[in-house]
């Protein structure tokens, strides 16, 4: 067994592993953000005929791919494995065989190189996600208080966070999470999964007003959410009015959506003043209708906005990991460290804090 102490953060790179879905990930990344590779395997095709991800399977075409993607993500940086500073890799939450494909390779890599290891909450990831800058660009500020809306297809939270690892979860969905209902809502209309970017594909020749979906909980003084009533709207509409077109029903149900996500950041806004950003994460934020109405409101608040520059940082992948594993590194210390467990299922709030303002 390796023991290593880490009194500072990473200085040069770090190697991000994900693995906690469909996908097999690996990036390399610079604590400032700067991606310097990042590769996505995706068995997402596979899935297709079967709605879904069947576990067993996904886990398996993981365990084939790991290696040839970790190679080739360190060839595409140019840095080799000895190079490398820290291994930061996705403990969970989600399927734990893929999952554990990931912790495994990363533990293995941990002992051959002494490298120190930072098991990563996935939605960390995911809120240190518009950080990511490519060569070119500049680096981005970090400025805190950030409001940030995560958006998956397993999560919807509104969090107003004080740092990378310190904040208030201040709602969160009652029911499906927004990818789910975009899911969901492909579904009753039989197009394709993952739901979202097929909803949207068909959404950009249809009418947005044609049908007047309900905004959820707009009587409501709260900051949660709730797609399951505008999924049972969607289905009665479809049984009820054979006459609507595709494009016309996805339009409009993509708007619903995105209303009820843009509404309560709005609510947020009014309540929390001191926001200096918004932030738009997770695979829903790569939904162009989403980005546009929460850039026209932050534009009528006067606040930054900011969400990963290309959608396939808002999916999932591996450089968030890795830079999320050196924002716990820079504000945990040693305690980035520490060892950790493979779970299915893990509260965000265990690893973003609320330690009052
Ligand atoms: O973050 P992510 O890649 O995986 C999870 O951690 O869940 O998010 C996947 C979700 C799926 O529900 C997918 O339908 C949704 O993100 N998604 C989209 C779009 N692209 C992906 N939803 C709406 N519009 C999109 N363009
Ligand atoms: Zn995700």
């Amino acid at each position: 067994m390796v023991h290593v102490t880490h009194a500072s953060p990473p200085s040069s790179a770090i190697l991000g592993i994900e693995t906690s879905c469909d996908e097999t990930a690996a990036a390399v990344v610079e604590p400032s953000g700067l991606v310097r590779s990042s590769v996505i395997a995706s068995s997402q095709q596979t899935f297709q005929a079967t709605a879904g991800v069947i576990p067993e399977q996904a886990a398996r075409m993981q365990l084939q791919a790991i290696l040839p993607v970790i190679d080739a993500a360190l060839a595409q940086a140019g840095i080799p494995l000895e190079r490398i500073d820290a291994i930061a890799v996705t403990r969970g939450p989600g399927l734990l065989g893929s999952l554990l494909v990931g912790t495994t390779v990363a533990r293995l890599l941990r002992a051959l190189t002494g490298r120190p290891l930072i098991g990563v909450h996935h939605t960390l990831g995911h809120l240190s996600s518009p950080w990511l800058y490519a060569p070119g660009e500049a680096a981005p500020a970090i400025r805190f208080p950030v409001l940030t809306l995560s958006v998956s297809g397993g999560h919807t939270d509104l969090w107003l966070r004080t740092g990378h690892t310190r904040g208030r979860l201040l709602g969160r969905t009652r029911d499906d999470a927004a990818g789910e209902a975009f899911d969901k809502g492909a579904s009753l209309l039989h197009l394709p999964y993952p739901g979202g970017p097929a909803v949207a594909h068909a959404a950009e020749t249809g009418d947005p007003k044609a049908v007047p979906f309900p905004l959820p909980l707009s009587g409501e003084d709260t900051m949660d959410f709730s797609f399951s009533g505008l999924k049972t709207a969607l289905r009665y509409r479809i049984r009820d009015h054979a006459a609507d077109s595709l494009p016309d029903l996805a339009a409009s149900y993509q708007l619903a959506l995105c209303r009820h996500l843009t509404d309560r950041v709005a609510r947020a806004l009014d309540r929390h003043i001191d926001c200096v950003e918004v932030h738009l994460v997770g695979g829903v934020a790569a939904n162009r209708h989403l980005r546009e109405e929460l850039v026209a409101l932050c534009r009528t608040r006067g606040i930054p906005f900011r969400t990963p520059g290309a959608p396939a940082a808002c999916t999932d992948n591996a450089a968030m990991i890795a830079l999320a594993g050196g924002f716990m590194a820079t504000e945990l210390g040693d305690a980035a460290y520490a060892p950790f467990a493979t779970l299915p299922a893990i509260p965000l709030e265990e690893v973003v804090r609320d330690v009052g303002e």
